[in-house]
């Protein structure tokens, strides 16, 4: 039965987000490293009127450079896109580097992630895009979509940014006396998507106790510095179906934002091979896994599952890092497993290779490696991080029980939704076309959930 209270996906969150953005939904799809959320991609949801972010993460400045460009050119340079823009914790001048190469190419939004706080280069990107409109009102060039799981990092973004902060980079030269004035009455972000349980890095959060907490995070921070435009609160995690877009709406999500679902697409840039097992994944086939990019620190990726021992294998490597001072300390059997059966080499092979790479590119952690043999043990379980995300990308069939696929449940949902239609099959599945569907279809289930709420007239009194 259709409902006859009607709403518009296009009325769905917040009017502000989409004036803002120039956009008809209050969708967004998130970054995926390596270009996995490629310019393709971009370019699709832009054409339609949507946002989505290039996934910049581990790719160099030039192809990082390239793929704006592309963009750029067939957008326009005022159609809607964005970057993703990595905290770099171990490598800031590579994150200042970022910075300088988005101010450069006019990036006016970006959507920054993994920042345990906010950083001099993000600061930096903010605040050289303030400025004063002829009415006195703040105008924000550059905008921030800040991806957080934690309420300490979504109170630095839901603030302004630190004076300590804004002194230094007005001393270098890099932000004018102005901007730091202005700085100090506007938000670092004008959009905080909180990230509940998700592909890729996640804190597997949950998004009923996230996101109301955000929203009070929110209000009580807008109520000390009454901002002109309060930062919106924005949904990601979970997010593959009409009813889980709607639910987040109605826990007052500004906006969505999905992910997972958006890599077994046409647009995204990963093998074939990879979208056809995600396409067979359901709701229970992930797992969660050590991050390489964090290998030392702890942090956690959702990874498929099913058809593959990656997570299996990461983890292993994880514990026997946290369980021995030294690669020479494991028991024999198990190094020769991991040698014969993870890597297909030996492990002085393995960090021959990797020393050759540290030598140009980072050579203070090749020289911590060198003087620490658990540092060098992390050295090269991290080479099979590196290499099992190489192994899917490109597809080789040679090594598809190794594939580290980043992929959350939403996929899951999503295969199940569309089971039976045309979009069954990955080839049919555009990202715009994926957005509007669950945009009308999250439009319609509230539509029918709320009237269902309510009572036939007269039946109070009955
Ligand atoms: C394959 C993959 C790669 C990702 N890479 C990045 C990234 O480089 N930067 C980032 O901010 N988020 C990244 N994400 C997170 C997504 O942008 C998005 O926030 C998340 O996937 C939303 O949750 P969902 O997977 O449950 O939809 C990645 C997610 C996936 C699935």
């Amino acid at each position: 039965m259709g409902a006859a209270l009607s709403i518009s996906p296009a009325d769905l969150g917040s009017a502000a987000f989409r004036r803002d953005h120039g956009v008809r939904y209050a969708y967004v799809a998130g970054g995926m490293y390596k270009g996995i959320a490629s310019k393709e991609l971009v370019v699709r949801m832009g054409r339609a009127g949507l946002l989505s972010f290039l996934g910049t993460g581990g790719l160099g400045l030039d192809r990082i450079e390239s793929d704006v460009r592309f963009i750029q050119a067939a957008l326009g340079p005022d159609g809607i896109h964005g970057v993703n823009f990595l905290a770099q914790l171990s490598n800031p001048e590579l994150e200042e580097a970022t910075a300088g190469l988005y101010l450069r190419m006019g990036i006016t939004r970006v959507e920054a992630a993994a920042f345990l706080q906010v950083t001099p280069p993000l600061v930096r990107y903010r605040v050289t895009g303030l400025g004063r409109r002829a009415d006195g009102t703040v105008e924000t060039g550059h905008r921030i979509l800040a991806k957080v799981s934690r309420p300490e990092v979504a109170q630095q973004f839901l603030s302004p940014p630190s004076p300590k902060i804004l002194d230094a980079l007005r001393s270098a030269g890099k932000i004018s006396a102005l901007q730091a004035e202005l700085a100090l009455s506007v938000p670092m972000a004008d959009d905080v998507c909180v990230e509940s349980d998700s592909g890729g890095h996640t804190d597997q959060g949950v998004a009923f106790v996230l996101i109301p907490g955000m929203i009070h995070l929110r209000n009580e921070i807008q109520s000390r510095y009454v901002f002109a435009d309060q930062p919106r609160i924005g949904a990601a995690g979970g997010l593959g179906t009409p009813e889980a877009v709607a639910a987040a709406f109605l826990l007052g999500a500004d906006f969505v934002l999905t992910g997972s679902i958006n890599q077994c697409s046409v647009e995204a840039g990963t093998s074939d091979r990879v979208k056809d097992m995600l396409q067979a994944a359901d709701v229970q086939d992930t797992a969660i896994a050590p991050a390489g990019d964090l290998f030392e620190m702890g942090a956690k990726i959702q990874v498929l599952r099913k058809g593959v021992f990656f997570p299996a294998r990461a983890n292993k490597l994880h514990d026997l890092y946290q369980r021995y001072p030294s690669w020479e300390a494991i028991d024999e059997k198990t190094r020769h497993q991991i040698e014969s059966r993870y890597f297909g080499r030996t492990f002085a092979d393995v960090f021959e290779e990797t020393r050759r790479h540290y030598e140009r590119a980072l050579p203070e952690e090749l020289a911590r490696a060198e003087r620490n043999p658990r540092q060098k043990m992390a050295l090269v379980f991290r080479w099979y991080f590196i290499q099992s995300n190489r192994w899917a990308m490109s597809g080789d069939p040679a090594h598809q029980v190794d594939y580290q696929i980043q992929c959350g449940p939403a996929l899951g949902a999503f295969n199940r939704w569309v089971r039976g239609t045309p979009l069954e099959n990955w080839r049919s599945r555009h990202v715009d076309d994926m957005a509007e569907r669950l945009m009308t279809g999250a439009a319609r289930v509230l539509a029918e959930r709320l009237e269902s709420f309510q009572s036939p007239a007269g039946a109070a009194d009955s």
